[in-house]
């Protein structure tokens, strides 16, 4: 089984970059399928769920061609199959925007049940209901288990037209939000999507479409409105033309905060470079609570966020809520809680989106970690010092807070089930290694 071996106690100094966003990139692949053109996207993360979304791409006909590192080009025109291969679709979450992309693109779509980190019970039935506001009919396809229980094995979508409509979410949720888009971006009229998420994600997705020709209004914020076009061919005067457009995925924030909270854990002095401060706000206020320095710093024309600790300073505890975005978010919860295992006092925790997001509590506890959880929340009382310990990554955040634990940690870390990590971090192990961890990832068969 691979696995990651940390050597814990060194301060992380020096230069990091932050690559694309998984959740942005893993919406932007399958809205390719809703081009009338190829397109080139940049800024492309090297994680296996973008591997997974190329793969599906060119499952269903897809030409990917891989430009540089990061930069692929795609072309979706000759893409025919409204089936997602059923062994994909449950290797991911996201594999859920296949299905409003090619609901938009082809008025049908078929994917089973997608997989993705097991947070607690993940309903789709916003999505749904955002298929069916604007005309689609759901077909939930259903199986029988062991034990003789029926359970949901996929879902086909089938619409003669798509027409725009009001999408009323019940739910704040990023998942239907993006989808409610890629199903409205080319149906006939206008589609109005309220009680939206505003993750920065969502506001990529739409620049790009919007690029490309789509005409969405409103991302960011709680009520999006999307005017349907018929065709998205970068613009009309590129129309025959063999010029492509390029789009670059943003800045990932999980990854950014996962530095920036990495960097206070090993007392460190660490300069992040590609990240998008405004994005970064909810996290940096958290850490300033805790008495991090957090600066947003000029370097080569860019905005970089400097995150510094003095060698033995001790840090104070804080209490965090999480919530949709521009709020604390709950991608950042379990590595800010592996650093509150180690700050002087008690923090709270509340977690407002996911049922089950503690699992990683009982891997801390075998570093020395003190918290008691309730039912939706965790009370950490802050210990000295974490020592190192075998551990697994129960997830993908999960694993990113096993990673600072023992980078701050006393002695070895050895943490196993690193491929939900490598789900969505791109280059860990060099990243760290390079502003000073000792940190490297083993092999085993
Ligand atoms: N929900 C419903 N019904 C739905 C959809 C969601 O009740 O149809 C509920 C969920 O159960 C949850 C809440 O709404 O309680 C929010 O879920 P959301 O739909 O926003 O989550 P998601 O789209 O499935 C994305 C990210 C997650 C991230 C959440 C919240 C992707 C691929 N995943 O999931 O990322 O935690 O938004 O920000 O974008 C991660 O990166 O580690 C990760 C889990």
């Amino acid at each position: 089984m691979d696995k990651f071996v940390i050597q814990g106690g060194n301060r992380l100094k020096g230069d990091i970059y932050v690559s694309g966003a998984k959740n942005s990139v893993v919406a932007l692949l399958p809205a390719t399928l809703l081009l009338d053109v190829p397109c080139i996207i940049e800024n492309v993360p090297d994680i296996s769920d973008v591997k997974i979304c190329l793969t599906i791409l060119e499952e269903l006909g897809a030409t990917v061609e891989k430009l540089r590192e990061g930069t692929y080009r795609i072309s979706t025109v000759d893409v025919t199959s409204t089936e997602v291969p059923a062994e994909l679709a449950r290797k991911m979450r996201a594999s859920y925007y296949f299905l409003g992309a090619l609901l938009g693109r082809s008025h049908r779509a078929v994917a089973a049940m997608p997989g993705g980190c097991n947070l607690g019970e993940r309903p789709i039935d916003q999505h749904l209901l955002a298929f069916e506001s604007l005309g689609a009919e759901t077909m939930l396809i259903k199986k029988i288990d062991n034990d003789g229980t029926a359970y949901i094995d996929a879902v086909e979508l089938k619409a003669e037209t798509l027409y725009g409509s009001t999408v009323s979410l019940n739910v704040v949720s990023v998942g239907a939000t993006m989808n409610a888009i890629l199903a409205a971006v080319k149906a006939d009229g206008t589609t109005v999507i309220e009680n939206c998420a505003r993750e920065p994600h969502i506001v990529d997705l739409a620049n790009f479409l919007n690029y490309m020709g789509a005409h969405i209004s409103g991302a960011g914020t709680h009520k999006i409105i999307v005017e349907g076009v018929q065709k998205l061919i970068g613009n009309d005067a590129l129309e025959g033309s063999v010029e492509e457009r390029t789009y670059a995925v943003v800045p990932d924030q999980i990854e950014a905060g996962t530095f920036m909270v990495a960097a206070a854990a090993t007392r460190g002095d660490v300069l992040i470079h590609g990240v998008i401060p405004h994005h970064m706000k909810d996290i940096a206020e958290r850490l300033v609570e805790c008495g991090v320095t957090v600066e947003e710093v000029e370097s080569d024309d860019e905005v970089c966020i400097r995150v510094s600790v003095s060698e033995n300073r001790r840090l104070r505890p804080t209490n965090i809520k999480t919530e949709p975005y521009p709020g604390f978010p709950t991608d950042m919860q379990p590595q800010m809680a592996a650093l509150l295992c180690i700050v002087d006092g008690q923090s709270n925790i509340s977690e407002q989106v996911w049922e089950d997001r503690f699992r990683y509590v009982a891997e801390l506890r075998l570093m020395g970690a003190q918290i008691n959880t309730t039912h939706d929340g965790a009370i950490i009382f802050g210990v000295p010092g974490l020592h190192g310990a075998k551990v697994k990554a129960c997830d993908l955040r999960a694993g990113a807070a096993m990673i600072i634990a023992g980078l701050a940690a006393d002695g070895t870390t050895e943490i196993t089930d690193i491929h939900h990590i490598e789900r969505g971090y791109s280059n860990i192990v060099e990243k760290l290694r390079g502003i000073g961890a000792d940190m490297k990832r083993i092999s085993e068969d």
